[in-house]
């Protein structure tokens, strides 16, 4: 096999940006392990399944699993920079850190697609999972948040966009094509937030609201959300992330709020970033943003590559035996296999061709 670059070993992680957008985070429930690392080389089938009809749709869906999950379900290396989301504590606002071991990041130009694909995979996974958070976000008008301003626009493109997102070579030979996935959800007070005029939202955003234009260097102020997030590595380079943050909002729950979404190819980068938004720096900058904005969940995930969930390891302690003993198991289960059901998705091509699905797996 070939090695692949990291854009080409990658999920949809460098994705264009869509009208619409699910997150689901999951936990896997005591003894649920086989089940989810079972499901885990279908899930190329499941997107394909409900994408392929649909090319307008542009579905990707992106998976990443989280540090505690990582042992319970593979044997093998680990990602070399996995770990659980660092909870930040500052003098006024608070990052915590929730439970979830899987993250799903479903993106289409419209959420039917989003929906069907979790509907299967969930219908699949069936009690070995439980759902411990799922946001429904969609485009608003020029992919402005629910607090006005459009957000995403100094996210990396093209190259710069892998380099900023994907593991490469040197980082971790092992896990070439990864991505380290910060996701928060974050519920704004619309009503203070609407309080202040143009003006006083630009100098907490960082940038005008109307036409989008970042504020001249001696009209940035250091508690801005530009400011906090520019950071600049040892050899003086910008660091990026990319971002996907999808606004949501509820009525039922009296719900206004943003997903941030933080792809990149180490997790310090954007840790550093909630450092410096949440501890601040030592003249007392924090981001004026979280005067308006509350973090209510809080994870850390691995995007491995495709490849890794084509393939991945065996259950931990197994080795190749457990994988045998695996293989049999699930040929004898092949009668109460789920992707026969209705729901069921198109078998995929696997690298040598068979429809190596499931149960159906040589
Ligand atoms: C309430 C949640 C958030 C909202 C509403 C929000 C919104 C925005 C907006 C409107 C911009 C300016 C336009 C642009 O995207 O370039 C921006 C920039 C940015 N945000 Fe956020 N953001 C949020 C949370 C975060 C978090 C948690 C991080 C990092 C951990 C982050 C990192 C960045 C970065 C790196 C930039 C670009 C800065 C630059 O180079 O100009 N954001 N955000």
């Amino acid at each position: 096999m070939p090695k692949l670059s990291p854009a080409e070993a990658a999920q949809p992680v460098v994705s264009p940006l869509t009208s619409a957008a699910m997150f689901l985070v999951l936990t896997v429930e005591d003894g649920g392990e086989d089940a989810v690392r079972e499901a885990v080389p279908d899930l190329s089938a499941y997107a394909r399944a409900v994408g392929f009809g649909h090319p307008e749709a542009e579905l990707a869906c992106v998976t990443g699993f989280g540090s505690a999950v990582w042992d319970r379900l593979f044997d093998g290396p680990r990602p070399a920079e996995l770990h659980p989301f660092t909870a930040l504590d500052g003098p006024q606002h608070s990052a915590p850190s929730t439970p979830g071991d899987l993250l799903l990041h479903l993106r289409a130009q419209h959420m039917d697609v989003c929906y069907d694909f979790a509907a299967n995979l969930l219908t699949r996974l069936g009690g070995a999972v439980k759902v411990v958070d799922e946001v429904h976000g969609f485009r608003y008008y020029d992919r402005r948040d629910l607090l006005g301003f459009v957000d995403g626009t100094e996210n990396p493109e093209g190259v710069e966009a892998v380099a900023a997102a994907l593991v490469d070579a040197e980082r971790d030979p092992e896990f070439v094509g990864g991505s380290y996935v910060i996701v928060q959800k974050y519920l704004h007070d619309i009503s203070a937030w609407n309080s202040l005029s143009d003006h006083e939202q630009a100098l907490v955003i960082g940038r005008t609201k109307t036409g989008n234009v970042q504020l001249p260097d001696a009209a940035l102020p250091k508690n801005s959300h530009v400011s906090r997030n520019t950071i600049v590595g040892p050899d003086g380079e910008e660091q990026d992330i990319l971002r996907a943050n999808m606004p949501f909002g509820s009525f039922r729950e009296g719900e206004v709020g943003t997903y941030f979404i933080g792809y990149c190819a180490t997790p310090e980068t954007t840790e550093q970033m909630l450092r410096n938004m949440f501890i601040g720096d030592e003249e007392g900058n924090r981001d004026r943003i979280l005067d308006f904005s509350t973090a209510v969940t809080g994870g850390l995930f691995f995007v491995p590559p495709t490849g890794f969930l084509d393939d991945p390891p065996p259950a931990p302690g197994r080795g190749l035996a457990g994988t045998a003993a695996s293989d049999d198991s699930t040929d004898d289960d092949s009668d109460d296999d789920p992707l026969t059901a209705p729901t069921t998705p198109a078998k995929p091509r696997t690298s040598d061709g068979s429809l190596g699905i499931g149960s159906l797996r040589s």
